[in-house]
């Protein structure tokens, strides 16, 4: 097994799973050494880094919400694939024409270590990979609906009204006054695209594999939802109320390249407070699903206090 720092505060019965999230991690990434040998070696650095395993641990927490059905062993490989397509997104966002960041997960970014162009090409190959498990994990011809279903909804899930239109929307809006009348709004669909997507995504792919019906799904997009505004409105607050070291990404960034965040728009009391209004959104689309006091309502609580 990969080895890791605990993650602390997430929720038991995932944080015991997050070992097998990287041996599935281990098993889909090419093999040390193989080759081309820089763009092999980028892909592996960017994804053995230590993050949080956040989205394969979703689609497990997605799966138990939704269904009596197991999910096969190969259906991890289907989880890891969203760990690929959320660092494939993570290695572009630091590029130098992007956000510019020379810190992630602890250490420098890819491209310092490896080129922009070799960068470039681990998030593609990171990509590509990603959809490849999904296509073909878990295996079974009579499986192969739900495959494609996962499929098409990966594509739009992180495409042009998914995680890269809200990239763009991102990078439209840094350094750019927003009529004070749109700012809230459009913040809010920004950091539903770039980062509520695939969080979403994550809990859909998990609910499917184990035939959840439509009114469990969209019990669970609803919760998705929810939780990924609540992800991404904690990222921008950690963003001011942390250090480097905690974060292992460069701490402060957001004011200093003037992006459009919840602390900047509401103030740091204030994006506290929208951040309490989106916990409590989480906590009761997972109360729907899963009654009292369950997992998805333990991530809620972790997504909002986390410290990294
Ligand atoms: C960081 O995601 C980027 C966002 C979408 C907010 P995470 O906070 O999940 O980063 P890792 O995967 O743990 O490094
Ligand atoms: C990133 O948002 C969202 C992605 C799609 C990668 P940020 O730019 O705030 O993420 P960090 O703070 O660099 O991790
Ligand atoms: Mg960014
Ligand atoms: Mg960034
Ligand atoms: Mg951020």
């Amino acid at each position: 097994m990969a080895g890791g720092k605990g993650v602390a505060g997430l929720p038991k019965g995932l944080e015991e799973r997050r070992p097998e999230i990287e041996d599935a991690l281990l098993a889909v990434l090419p093999a040390e050494g193989a080759e081309p040998a820089a763009l092999v070696a980028a892909m592996r650095y960017g994804v053995l880094a230590g993050g949080k395993r956040m989205r394969p641990l979703l689609f497990l927490a997605g799966a138990d919400s939704a269904g009596p059905e197991r999910l096969p062993a190969d259906a991890l490989e289907a989880a890891a694939a969203l760990e690929l397509l959320h660092t494939y997104s993570l290695i572009h966002d630091d590029l130098p024409c992007m956000d510019d960041d020379s810190l992630r997960r602890g250490r420098a970014t890819c491209h310092v270590v490896f080129g922009e162009a070799t960068a470039l090409l681990a998030g593609d190959a990171l990509q590509t990979l990603g959809f490849e498990l999904l296509a073909t994990r878990p295996a079974g011809d009579s499986r192969a609906g739900r495959r494609s279903d996962a499929v098409a909804r990966t594509a739009r899930a992180i495409g042009v009204l998914g995680m890269a239109g809200g990239q763009a929307l991102d990078l439209g809006a840094t350094g750019v006054e927003i009529p004070a009348a749109e700012r809230r709004a459009h913040l809010r669909r920004i950091h539903a695209l770039k980062t509520g997507r695939l969080i979403r995504l994550s809990l859909e792919l998990g609910a499917l594999h184990v035939g959840a019906d439509a009114e469990r799904l969209r019990g669970v997009s609803r919760y998705g939802d929810a939780l990924g505004l609540l992800f991404q409105i904690a990222d921008d607050i950690l963003d001011v109320t942390q250090t480097s070291e905690t974060l292992g990404k460069t701490a402060g960034k957001d004011f200093a390249q003037e992006k459009l965040t919840y602390p900047s728009v509401f103030g740091l009391a204030g994006a506290f407070q929208e951040r309490d209004l989106a916990l409590a959104s989480a906590r009761e689309a997972a109360r729907d699903l899963e009654g009292g006091s369950g997992l998805l309502a333990g991530l809620a609580l972790f997504a909002a206090g986390r410290d990294r």
